[in-house]
């Protein structure tokens, strides 16, 4: 079970300092649960402090698949490194939607963070008008094959899957916990024929949109939900250590 926190373009340096220290005391012992926060790039540094001496690791929200160079704005693998990232978001929707990222950037970026031992955390879900469209099984599947292609893992994990109906961000709206289910039990499926039957039993596959303490119990009950990313309720450390609990009380 792995909880991440996306805390998106929220936070400043001192605020994003403080809500690291208000989790890891609302947390106390997660159990299992395998915890990660992800604030703004010039929070991680800061956040990685205030993590220090606790089992919270550090993730970033995106970076660039080059090594280096001429690329004004952007934040490399080993630089994410250099300040303390295990995990990183790749592909959110909010990147793919308002940036222009797609699936061979995707691609790119998974491939350079295994290269730099990052854990990639790769969003993939389908639009309403795609889920009305009864598109949603082919949405998910191209953006699922695309970032794992060419990829090769030996270790389950050193990959994370979250599944995010981009109809369920930051709206209330959730996936049903059934909805949910079979759309998580299908990647599972997925990632066995791309990257191996024996790995993709052990690839945790997050469910994100609109989880909250009231619903996270239902979403993480599910068989192949083996945790969530957080948006929203990432933001509040007694929520965020709610959701925790319950995923503590699934594992
Ligand atoms: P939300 O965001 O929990 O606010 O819906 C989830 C996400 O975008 O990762």
């Amino acid at each position: 079970m792995l909880i991440a926190g996306n805390w998106k373009m929220n936070t400043d340096l001192p605020g994003a300092a403080k809500l690291a220290e208000e989790v890891v005391e609302a947390l106390g012992d997660p159990g299992p649960v395998q915890v990660a926060v992800c604030p703004p790039f010039v929070s991680l540094d800061a956040v990685f402090g205030a993590l220090r001496g606790s089992s919270v690791k550090l993730g970033a929200q995106d970076m660039h698949f080059e090594e280096g160079g001429a690329y004004t704005g952007e934040v490399s693998a080993a630089m994410l490194r250099s300040v303390g990232c295990t995990y990183v978001i790749l592909g959110h929707s909010e990147r793919r939607q308002y940036f222009g990222e797609t699936d061979e950037h995707v691609n790119k970026k998974v491939r350079q963070a295994l290269a730099h031992e990052l854990v990639p955390i790769v969003c993939v879900g389908e639009t309403l008008k795609e889920r009305e469209a009864g598109q949603e099984r082919h949405v998910v599947k191209g953006q699922v094959e695309r970032a794992v292609e060419s990829v090769v893992l030996s270790d389950p994990a050193r990959l994370v899957v979250a599944y995010e109906p981009v109809w369920a961000i930051g709206t209330g709206k959730t996936a049903s916990p059934a909805q949910a289910q079979e759309m998580h039990a299908y990647i599972r499926r997925l990632l066995a024929e791309f990257l191996g039957e024996h790995l993709a039993g052990n690839i945790h596959i997050l469910y994100g949109g609109s989880m909250k303490p009231a619903n996270a119990d239902e979403l993480l009950s599910q068989k192949d939900v083996d945790g969530g990313l957080i948006g929203g309720a990432s933001l509040q450390a007694g929520a965020f250590a709610a959701i925790v609990a319950a995923g503590k009380s699934q594992s």
